[in-house]
């Protein structure tokens, strides 16, 4: 039977201060915790078994999910202590792969059809496929260079940036035969990106690339986790049976505040009047007073905005005091409990 096993024991250094108290698996996205994305998106493609690799806060991440009957998947789970990179990540859960894996990052935001990938891995009798994604901006990623009949010729994990030469990046989804464990040594900190698939690619093992129809967006820096929050409300990232809203701005049609369609309010916020939200994401208990503007921000659970305070495209934590007529700059990040007082810009 074809597993999920999602890599999910990063430290997600680049999110910082937002992780500190919530893994990255489990950061709030459209304020649902993100992992739920990732299972649904498996659970489409008909994978039910999904093993999930942890390393950082793991009781923070298995007591949402459990053994996963409530979501309809069964859930299993593997510890570091010592984070043993990706590759080394599934060595050591060697004893739970059987079969085909399908292999995740655990900070992608995708609506790809993974059964067609499946299929294109069978067709080409791969031993390994990487889904592959176009950006606009390659820096900072794997990059994968391939033929025209899909065989991986490089793949360069984050070359310096004047050795950048495609769009094309490696998306983080692997489908991977059983054999490739072969290829991982048993000790040490091993990666597929560094290490497994350079190597392969270089042998001319049958490993291929499998371009991403759809939307593909990872959420491991602020500006991307912002874009991935974006492309929820905005309805470009697919989510077939789920619903399209967490909360419709409904419960504040009053007439002095002014909230646009895009906008998730979870219900228990409080909304004052002359408040004016734009393209934002706000968690529960939110208490927004009066005149204050929110554009393209998402602000996490408890959190109280004052009077006439704008927000422009920044990421709150949770708790925190935004003072009246307090200004955030765009790129504002603010971890839990941070206070900013009244009348001052950041
Ligand atoms: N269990 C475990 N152990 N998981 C790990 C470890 C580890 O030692 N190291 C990283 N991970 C997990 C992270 O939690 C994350 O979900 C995933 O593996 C990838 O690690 P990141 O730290 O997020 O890597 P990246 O974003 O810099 O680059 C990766 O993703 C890009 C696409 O977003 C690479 O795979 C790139 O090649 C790729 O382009
Ligand atoms: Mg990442």
């Amino acid at each position: 039977m074809i597993k999920a096993f999602i890599l999910a024991g990063g430290k997600g250094a680049r999110l910082r201060p937002l992780v500190l108290h919530v893994p990255k698996p489990i950061v709030p996205l459209a304020n649902i915790p993100f992992l739920f994305f990732q299972i649904d998106h498996i659970k489409r493609a008909g994978i039910t078994e999904i093993i999930l690799s942890l390393s950082y806060q793991p009781r923070k991440i298995t007591d949402i999910f459990g053994d996963g009957m409530k979501y309809g998947v069964t859930m299993r789970y593997t510890h570091e202590d010592l984070p043993r990179g990706t590759a080394g990540a599934l060595k050591a859960a060697e004893n739970l792969i059987d079969d085909t894996t399908v292999v995740l990052n655990g900070d992608i935001l995708t609506d790809i059809d993974l059964r067609d990938v499946l299929a294109f891995h069978k067709e080409r009798k791969a031993e390994a496929t990487i889904v592959t994604a176009r950006v606009m901006n390659p820096a900072g990623y794997g990059l994968v260079e391939a033929a025209p009949d899909g065989r991986v010729i490089r793949f360069t994990e984050k070359p310096p940036e004047d050795e950048v030469t495609g769009d094309t990046i490696n998306a983080g989804i692997y489908i991977l035969e059983r054999s490739v464990l072969d290829r991982i040594p048993a000790e040490g900190t091993q990666s597929f990106e560094r290490d497994i698939f350079p190597a392969m690619a270089q042998e001319g093992a049958r490993i291929y690339t499998c371009l991403t129809q759809g939307y593909w967006q990872d959420i491991g820096s602020p500006q991307k986790y912002l874009e991935a929050s974006f492309g929820i409300i905005s309805g470009r990232m697919k989510m077939p049976g789920y619903p399209q809203k967490a909360c419709p701005p409904n419960n504040w049609k009053k007439p002095e505040v002014s909230i646009d369609a895009f906008s998730i309010l979870d219900g228990k916020c409080v909304i004052k009047a002359g408040v004016a939200i734009e393209n934002s994401v706000l968690g529960e208990g939110c208490r927004i007073e009066e005149g204050a503007l929110i554009k393209d921000s998402v602000i996490w659970s408890g959190t109280r905005i004052m009077a006439n305070a704008r927000i422009e495209r920044s990421i709150i934590g949770r708790l925190c005091h935004i003072g009246e007529g307090a200004r955030l700059r765009p790129g504002t990040v603010l971890g839990d409990k941070s206070t900013v007082s009244d009348f001052s810009i950041v």
